[in-house]
């Protein structure tokens, strides 16, 4: 609902991503913007960033490894533009086809990921209220480094000038430009064709936007914001700050909500994970993606959980690996246990040590306490599966079949099912049958040679050693 609201206050209005630089620092053949932060690639944060703030107008504008980073973007439904040659951020957002824009506009990197819609949404808002031509975010910091400087008279601002191209007097200022900017489309079209190269890298910055909009006396003003705002990534180590920077904020949102966590310095859970209050998140456990944890679940050290939904008071023992599949209330799972894509374990059913399963309906109660492989099967309620079980799902036609194991069955360790092939409620399987034909119910089923005696097989001591004996 609040985002509805967001979208009325906001339209029109139109983000400009820049994102065809190279990313030189990287060192990494991926374009840098689709380097991920979280589990996602960082352009895709600020695109959401923007959504979330109600605009629906996103223009990318891509360069090197554009065509990578258009099958990446395109998705969430935005518009990719080709800047050919990357002659500096003012010839960026011409490339997003300025002429045909309406309302105002917001200019952001793709490579500054920690930005959020609330942002984006206060921005418009001071924007709007003090009725701006053009607004440069800036924000405060201590070491300012590259960032451009904010060139201010009697607190009024007057330019941003390039750290290259400072003098030792400006490289003092700490007011920075974040790289953030929004202007009425019209002082875009405007201004951006005047825009000249004349600078130390020879490129046709953006920034000189604000001097020649100031001298035309329009209303120009900086809007100073959290430093987070400024955040870039231009190498690896800057990548690997802001994916601790948000795992660290969700650790706290989390902590905050209820949640236990025994050291959230290392703990990474992505920011759409949802995990509620009352459960416990041991070190090292890295929740992913659509991953939801009800309360009072225990996740213990070293699990991996992607995609998957884990309800009320689960055990997920260490070491665990899971993707893509539900676990029902009160289950228990692990240690080392793996569970593959569309597996639905059921209430209170267990799945020990050393157990894999694909694609597999496991109903309540049931338990695979140890060293199995189930896959494409569906085993009933209550059911009990022996140590070192099988299902022999995938056929020499590579074909893959189904197993299906009633209610109450019990299955004897060390036995394996040659899909496809059923068997009926409160069967019983002994150990180490190899089930080649359907089982009825209450049937014992054993598919294994019959045990041989041969008495007196092995010679004693005695008769072994005759030479010993005549010793004797
Ligand atoms: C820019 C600003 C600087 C600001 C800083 C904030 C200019 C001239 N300088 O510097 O004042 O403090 O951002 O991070 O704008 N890009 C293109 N095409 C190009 C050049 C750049 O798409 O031809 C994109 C890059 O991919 C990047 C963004 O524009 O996403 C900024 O470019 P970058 O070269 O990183 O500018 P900075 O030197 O960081
Ligand atoms: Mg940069």
């Amino acid at each position: 609902m609040t985002n509805e609201k967001k979208t009325e206050k906001l339209l029109p209005a139109t983000a400009i991503i820049l994102a065809a630089g190279k990313g030189t620092r990287m060192n990494s053949p991926l374009p840098k913007v689709l380097h991920p932060v979280c589990g996602k690639p960082m352009i895709e944060n600020v695109i959401w960033a923007c959504q979330q703030a109600g605009i629906t107008d996103i223009r990318i504008v891509v360069g090197h490894g554009g065509s990578l980073v258009k099958t990446v973007v395109e998705k969430m439904g935005v518009q990719v533009f080709h800047q050919a040659q990357q002659l500096g951020t003012a010839d960026a957002v011409r490339a997003a086809q300025i002429e045909t824009l309406s309302g105002d506009v917001i200019i952001l990197n793709g490579d500054h990921p920690l930005i959020q819609g609330e942002d984006l949404v206060q921005f418009f808002k001071n924007f709007r209220e003090e009725k701006l031509d053009l607004a440069v975010i800036t924000c405060i910091k201590k070491n300012p480094g590259q960032f451009g400087r904010i060139i201010r008279h009697q607190g009024v601002v007057r330019a941003i000038v390039e750290a290259k191209d400072a003098s030792a007097d400006t490289l003092k200022i700490k007011e920075v430009n974040t790289g953030v900017y929004l202007a009425k489309s019209e002082i875009l079209q405007d201004y951006l064709p005047r825009i000249q190269n004349l600078n130390s890298k020879g490129e046709f910055y953006l920034t000189d936007i604000i001097a020649l909009t100031v001298d035309d006396q329009c209303k120009v003003a900086p809007i100073v914001a959290a430093p987070r705002v400024s955040f870039g990534v231009n190498n690896q180590l800057e990548l690997a700050r802001a994916n601790k920077l948000v795992f660290n904020k969700k650790a706290r949102q989390l902590l905050e909500s209820g949640v236990l966590m025994l050291d959230p310095q290392n703990t990474y859970i992505e920011p759409s994970v949802q995990v509620a209050p009352g459960s416990v998140i041991h070190p090292n456990v890295y929740l992913k993606g659509r991953t939801k944890i009800g309360p009072f679940t225990s996740i213990e050290p070293n699990c991996f959980v992607v995609d998957s939904d884990l309800g009320e008071s689960v055990i997920l023992r260490a070491n665990s690996y899971l993707e893509n599949c539900k676990i029902q209330n009160r289950a228990s799972i692990g240690p080392f246990a793996r569970l593959r894509p569309e597996t639905d374990i059921g209430e209170e059913a267990h799945v020990g040590n050393f157990v894999e399963m694909k694609k597999v309906k496991f109903g309540a109660k049931s338990k695979a306490g140890h060293l199995t492989y189930l896959g494409d099967a569906e085993i009933g309620t209550d059911t009990n599966i022996g140590c070192g079980t099988i299902t022999c799902n995938y056929a020499v036609d590579r074909k893959k079949y189904k197993t299906k194991i009633g209610n109450g069955v019990f299955v004897g360790s060390d036995s394996q099912f040659v899909a496809p092939i059923s068997v009926g409620d409160n069967a019983v399987i002994a150990s180490g049958s190899t089930i080649t034909k359907d089982v009825p119910e209450r049937a014992l089923a054993i598919a294994r040679p019959q045990q041989l005696i041969k008495e007196n097989y092995v010679a004693r001591p005695s008769e072994e050693t005759p030479n010993n004996n005549e010793e004797k």
